[in-house]
């Protein structure tokens, strides 16, 4: 398998080779290198005043006024507080989209860096910092850089190039609409119409220096399920006389285990389901009437969603009937699967090696977590890659997690990260049609 795998990376890199002429993509490595210092100086800019998601007022601010500055034609706000900024070269060719995210979490930093985040607030009706604990402070630094390398470049850019800053990937506050949905809806991808979107995410947990992609899907679909289960109330003493909605839920639990373990084809892509909330009864003799639990379901391909889906509600309703209980099933679609197509994941290959050289671009394991560019690509054929910024002397298993307060990245990454993203861009404008 690793032989075919190897033939088919180097079939891909041959297929579609040299597709910028080595002038041009020497000058833009170069122009790439001349701005590092900038990147990682936005980047700690960004990472020092860190806003939650919809909120992000200032960091909308900046990125908006950084494009105007650069002659780009900018649109601000769009979806609450998101930029979109329109560069057209000066050849006709495809239009690209280029997606960054701009949001930061409620994670109290406790990294020790002059650029730490000390920003605090509340939310939820808790007191908490604020910090850019999944690295989207990177993100924003280095589509900045992109644009104004871009925009430098103008004269032998073949199409245009729309810049997306994205508020809220996190996640909107409850009872408000945000992140790539609303960009979507609020039309971000017509006018002109986007034909193809990339776009990456820093991870503290890879080498620094090296850039990760899988074709098809590569991070999960996100849905919540809720089941509510009722029964019959009795005395604790007399379970004869109760339908006992508790038991009636343990049942049902281990039935959604056997959905993953026993019906679903897991060699062809992972799948699982997790029940993280169980309520019921108020009393240890008492039976209660009523029992109800909520979980999530994470996949990574569009027919496994739907039939696990269905598996549910028929395993959930059926082990209720067997006890005379009923099961009422609530499924909610949330984030679909981060899809990489898988022809445009091929055609890309040699782009990303030219940024990080063939022994640092890793084909992986897909992700069980969600990204909500999946809505993009649901729409356009997109590409999702990851770039690494995990120092060169750590362990990789005592790595800080995303999301925690001691998440750290290796700046030295963006680089990379900053010149993949120009490769895929202006190699997609001159490759053949
Ligand atoms: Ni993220």
């Amino acid at each position: 398998m690793k032989k075919l795998y190897t033939l088919l990376f180097l079939l891909a890199a041959l297929t579609v080779h040299a597709q910028v002429n080595p002038k041009l993509q020497a000058k833009l490595d170069q122009q790439a290198a001349g701005m590092e210092a900038k990147v990682i100086e936005w980047r700690r800019h960004f990472h020092e005043s860190p806003e939650l998601s919809n909120r992000e007022m200032n960091t909308g601010k900046y990125i908006a006024d950084h494009l105007k500055s650069l002659g780009i034609e900018v649109q601000y706000p769009v979806a609450k507080t998101g930029v979109v900024g329109l560069l057209k070269g000066a050849k006709p060719g495809p239009v690209i989209g280029l997606r960054a995210d701009i949001d930061a979490l409620p994670v109290t930093e406790r990294n020790s860096l002059p650029f730490a985040s000390k920003v605090k607030t509340t939310f939820n009706g808790q007191e908490t910092g604020v910090m850019h604990a999944c690295g989207h402070d990177s993100h924003i630094a280095i589509m900045m850089a992109v644009a104004e390398i871009l925009s430098k470049n103008k004269n032998d850019l073949k199409g245009t190039v729309k810049f997306i800053f994205q508020p809220a990937e996190e996640g909107a506050p409850v009872g408000e609409e945000g992140g790539a949905a609303l960009m979507i809806k609020e039309g971000v991808l017509e006018n002109p119409k986007v034909d193809v979107i990339f776009g990456l995410h820093i991870q503290s947990g890879r080498q620094v220096g090296s850039l990760s992609y899988r074709a098809g899907g590569t991070m999960a679909a996100a849905d919540n399920f809720s089941i509510t289960v009722k029964g019959a109330q009795s005395h604790g003493a007399y379970p004869w006389m109760s339908v006992d909605p508790i038991v009636v839920s343990a049942q049902i639990i281990t039935g959604l285990q056997t959905i993953i373990s026993r019906q679903t084809e897991l060699t062809k892509d992972a799948a699982v389901i997790s029940v993280g909330r169980i309520q019921a009864g108020i009393r240890e003799n008492i039976i209660p009437e009523e029992a109800f639990f909520a979980g999530t379901i994470r996949t990574l391909d569009e027919a496994m969603q739907d039939k696990i889906h269905e598996k549910i509600k028929l395993t959930a309703t059926k082990i209720a009937e067997s006890a005379g209980a009923t099961a009422e099933v609530v499924i909610r679609r949330g984030t679909p699967v981060t899809y990489n197509d898988p022809a445009l994941t091929a055609k890309m290959i040699p782009s990303l090696i030219k940024a990080a050289g063939a022994n640092m671009v890793f084909n992986v394991s897909a992700i069980t977590g969600a990204e909500d560019f999946a809505f993009y690509q649901k729409k356009v054929p997109g590409l999702f890659f990851f770039v690494g910024a995990m120092p060169p002397d750590v362990d990789p298993n005592k790595v800080a997690a995303h999301h925690t307060p001691d998440f750290f990245l290796d700046e030295r990454g963006f680089l990379t990260g900053l010149k993949a993203m120009l490769n895929v861009t202006v190699d997609y404008m001159y490759m053949p049609k």
